[in-house]
């Protein structure tokens, strides 16, 4: 099972997952990150540990259509099976939706769909578990679909809030359950434990 990463920013999830692998604690193999921003530390950490990476962004592709078109060849050369957004913060196009059906994976650092949808990402989400006075807050990986934080929900991570926490705290609590998620979720699904569709790039 390969796995291709799309990372925009921190980059810490896909470089948990990839150390995972180097440690041999994961089931599938990464094959290729892609980052919307030349800047970004998941492309830096890809490039130290010699994997293929690539900056594809509406600077280069400036029709939406062509930067969808030039993600999914990407995924496509590598054999990618499976897609793993990490904290990616672009929409994904119709191609690549349509290709990776059922095998696009995001994680959301809240128990979806409690603090989910369009505008709740990176510290939003956080002070509005905060703001609302839950006592458990936690990690959910899903599947992808056209709506933000609305796909079918694969696996979920409880995290406790303390009556101490800021917004820093809680995020830092939850990002540490992030990185032990996401691996052991990839793994569930290599074991067949998570069914997900699972056919051969390009045969979907
Ligand atoms: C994570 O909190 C993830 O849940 C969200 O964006 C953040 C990405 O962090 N989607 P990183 O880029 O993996 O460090």
């Amino acid at each position: 099972m390969k796995l291709g990463f799309l990372a925009s920013h921190g980059g810490s999830n896909a470089r948990a997952i990839i150390e995972a692998y180097k440690a041999g604690r994961l089931l599938a193999e990464p094959t290729v990150v892609i980052s919307n921003n030349s800047n970004s530390p998941a492309l830096a950490y890809a490039r130290e540990e010699g994997l293929p990476h690539y900056h594809l962004s509406s600077v280069k592709y400036a029709d939406p259509g062509d930067l969808d078109h030039a993600i999914l060849g990407t995924l496509l050369k590598h054999g990618v099976n499976i897609v793993i957004l990490a904290g990616y913060m672009k929409k994904i196009g119709p191609l690549m939706l349509g290709e990776y059906s059922n095998r696009i994976l995001n994680i959301h650092p809240s128990l979806l769909p409690k603090h989910g949808g369009k505008n709740m990402f990176g510290k939003a989400v956080h002070a509005s578990v905060l703001e609302s006075g839950d006592t458990t807050t936690g990690v959910t990986i899903h599947l992808v679909n056209e709506e933000y934080d609305q796909g079918p929900i694969l696996a979920q991570f409880p995290v406790p809030v303390h009556p101490s926490d800021d917004v820093d705290t809680l995020a830092a609590r939850v990002l540490e359950q992030e990185h032990l998620s996401y691996a052991e979720t990839i793994n569930r699904i290599a074991q067949g434990e998570l069914k997900l569709n699972l056919g051969n790039p390009g045969q979907s």
